[in-house]
């Protein structure tokens, strides 16, 4: 018998205790226990209820996600939860962490539930690209209702035990210990001789109306399929019975198991977690990471501070001038201001944070105690060895001194300094305090305890880190600059921006590439192209992109750059003057003219990410094929139901990718240069995913 369900008894109450840590998930061993622990109450003489707890630190997780995939073990969770229901003893859930997923649904099978305050609940299938399928879309909107039932599947989100209480799904909210309130509760129920309560048994609720519901959701998810699917099953249970309802939620569930959505984000999900965790890191004890030093007060290091700020650390910010000084402190003040608005903080620790753990000035003095210093001032590698050479001689030994580059070698940074172990990248996105991604750039002498502690910077930010080696723009702006081109080469051959915009906001992007330009901000690149022309003796010329500049289109900021925003940055429209700008490079150019589908824009400028992707990882500069997909997908827009690029890459098969570069190669072989790594695994008939698990 499963020794995951530990049984016992408390006078006429049997108790059913989960244990399968670290979260109970709900594992071929937990189902067939609960199955043989209900069986075994039944028979038990005496027994006049059972009462389900959880041990650890959740009452249940959820279906165990590392089964997907493999082929289905009976009892399936709906046969559990339907003869949990069915008992004739009384069965009451004591719920304490969180009850998740296939965890809710035990719940809703149960006929009373009880809670402690700090207990959360909630359906986050869709975030797995499926619908809850044991019964919860019939279940949930039979307790609660159909809009609050759907307002919770489909968003996926967690609710409180007191909302959970206010909707009907937890009878009682008690603090606590869960066994001990749970065993007073069901003793109460006993006592009361309450009747089984099942779920089932409750008349289906009113019907709304469904199309509107479901396109609405459908609009919503930005191309996310199964938050949809919910409003069907959800119809499925008011318009059949309740067995036919059951059939029909499992049957959407049983297809979505099988969509590439999902098979993208359970690998995001995996991913994520993964991310943090290296071979080497194992053991390794990270640098005291107490007070932080931030060298430049711009939009980067305004919000690196604030970031640090808001995870409690100590912050001393280094501006070179009292004028400057002021400015940052009134962007850290207007950051944080925002973070109080979205209660991020309580008003008193946003006066503490104020008063006492913010520090600016331009007395590089001041950072003689700091623990990691990291220097976000303007890209440029002369300034930033005189940072460095500055920061060695005021900072103390075993100080960390990190720069926030994002493409220059971090190696020649290093050896400024008398400490190039001390030294590393560490890359923040804009804006710091609210963008996920941390590329940890290792450089060449880079201590391992050093790496541990970006990493557990990273970790107190709550920011996804990955590991990066050195190299011009490390994963994430080596591999945009490739895609960039691939879709500045279409344009070239034919493709409006708006075209390749809406086909990749179609993809699942939030942003096309030339959206995100006129976010970013288009003089950013016109300074570099003319400083490289500058440098390579090349003047005069003046591109389609340089003419938007010298226009003053600068994108969003100046309300006009590939779009118009007049109305607004949703309600933008093409600027009329763009166009006739990139014929006239067209015709100077002289390239050959064609017109380009949906997919072939997708599968072009997909092709171009994927194959440096495989040149980045093969280079070792990401270890895995998931540090680079989640690179792109928590700082790059990258839709998180494709689980990355490389995810991507396996999902539509990457012998045909391999054909698409050979065709784009005709034209432009340099470019198209073919991975070393992608030959490899088509040649070996392995995917990119093989390589995350054998690491
Ligand atoms: N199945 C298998 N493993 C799971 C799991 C699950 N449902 N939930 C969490 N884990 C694992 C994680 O992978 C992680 O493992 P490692 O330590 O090896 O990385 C470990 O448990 C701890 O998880 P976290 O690091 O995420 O811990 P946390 O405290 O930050 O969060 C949590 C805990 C809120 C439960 C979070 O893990 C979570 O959201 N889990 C997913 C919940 C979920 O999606 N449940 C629905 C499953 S689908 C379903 O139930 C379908 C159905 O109807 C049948």
């Amino acid at each position: 018998m499963s020794d995951k369900i530990a049984y016992s008894r408390n006078g006429d109450i049997a108790v059913l205790t989960i244990q399968n840590p670290p979260v109970n998930a709900l594992s071929h061993a937990v189902r067939q226990g609960l199955m043989d622990r209900m069986d075994q109450a039944e028979a038990d003489s005496g027994v006049r209820a059972v009462m389900i707890v959880g041990e650890g630190r959740a009452f249940i997780a959820g279906a165990d996600i590392t089964e997907f995939g493999k082929p289905q073990m009976a009892p399936a969770l709906p046969d559990v939860i339907n003869r949990i229901e069915a008992s004739p003893l009384i069965v009451v859930a004591s719920m304490h962490g969180v009850s998740l997923g296939g965890g809710l649904e035990v719940v809703l099978g149960c006929h009373y539930r009880i809670a402690v305050p700090s207990a959360r609940i909630g359906l986050p299938e869709v975030n797995l690209g499926l619908i809850p399928g044991a019964g919860g879309t019939q279940r949930l909107s039979r307790v609660a209702g159909v809009d609050a039932a759907l307002d919770i599947m489909t968003t996926g989100r967690q609710i409180s035990a007191a909302e959970a209480a206010k909707i009907g799904v937890i009878d009682v909210v008690q603090d606590g210990d869960p066994l001990e309130n749970g065993l007073a509760y069901v003793t109460d129920l006993l006592a009361k001789d309450a009747p089984r309560r099942p779920v089932s048994e409750i008349a289906a609720p009113e019907a709304i109306d469904w199309d509107a519901a479901y396109d609405a959701v459908l609009a919503r998810g930005r191309g996310q399929i199964s938050p949809a699917q919910c409003v069907r099953a959800v119809q499925a249970g008011v318009e059949m019975p309740f067995s036919e309802g059951l059939a029909a939620e499992r049957q959407i569930f049983t297809d979505l198991l099988k969509s590439d959505q999902s098979k993208g984000m359970i690998h995001s999900f995996f991913s994520e977690r993964a991310v943090g965790r290296l071979p080497e890191l194992k053991g390794v004890k990270p640098r005291p990471l107490d007070h932080i030093g931030v060298i430049g007060g711009g939009t980067m290091g305004a919000g690196i501070a604030t970031s640090a700020l808001l995870s409690g650390l100590q912050v001393t910010l280094i501006e070179m001038t009292p004028a400057a000084c002021e400015a940052a402190h009134e962007r850290i003040e207007g950051n944080l201001a925002g973070a109080l608005r979205r209660g991020k903080i309580t008003a008193e620790q946003h006066e503490t944070i104020l008063n006492e753990t913010l520090t600016v000035t331009n007395d590089y003095a001041d950072l003689s105690d700091a623990d990691l210093v990291i220097e976000a001032v303007f890209e440029d590698m002369a300034v930033k060895k005189k940072v460095f050479i500055k920061l060695d001689r005021v900072c103390k030994q075993g100080a960390i001194l990190a720069s926030n580059t994002s493409y220059l070698d971090v190696d020649e940074i290093a050896a400024v300094t008398s400490r190039p172990q001390d030294v590393i990248g560490l890359h923040f996105f804009s804006p710091a305090h609210v963008m996920k991604l941390l590329e940890v750039v290792v450089a060449e002498k880079t201590a391992i305890d050093v790496v541990a502690t970006g990493f557990e910077l990273g970790k107190r930010m709550k920011k996804i880190s990955v590991r990066a080696g050195v190299c011009d723009g490390f994963i994430g702006n080596r591999i945009l600059a490739t895609y960039r081109d691939a879709a500045d080469q279409m344009v070239m051959e034919g493709a409006s921006p708006y075209d390749i915009d809406a086909a990749l906001e179609g993809f699942g992007f939030a942003m096309g590439p030339f959206a995100v330009a006129d976010l970013a901000g288009l003089d950013i690149g016109w300074a570099v192209r003319k400083r490289k022309r500058v440098e390579a003796g090349i003047e005069g010329v003046s591109t389609y992109a340089d003419k938007m500049c010298e226009a003053g289109n600068f994108g969003q900021k100046t309300g006009t750059g590939y779009y118009d925003y007049a109305a607004g940055a949703k309600a933008r429209v093409p600027n009329p003057e763009v166009m006739s700008l990139i014929v006239a490079d067209r015709t100077a150019v002289g390239t050959v003219q064609r017109t380009f589908t949906t997919e072939q824009i997708i599968r072009r400028y997909m092709a171009s990410m994927v194959n440096e992707a495989a040149k980045v990882v093969g280079e070792g500069i990401a270890r895995r094929p998931l540090d680079v997909d989640m690179t792109l997908l928590f700082g790059y827009g990258f839709p998180r139901y494709w689980g990355g690029p490389l995810k991507w890459a396996d999902i539509v098969g990457l012998p045909d990718l391999l054909e698409d570069i050979a065709t784009y190669a005709k034209n432009d072989s340099n470019f198209w240069e073919v991975a070393p790594l992608l030959k490899e695994l088509v040649a070996t008939s392995k995917s990119f995913d093989s390589l995350n698990k054998e690491s």
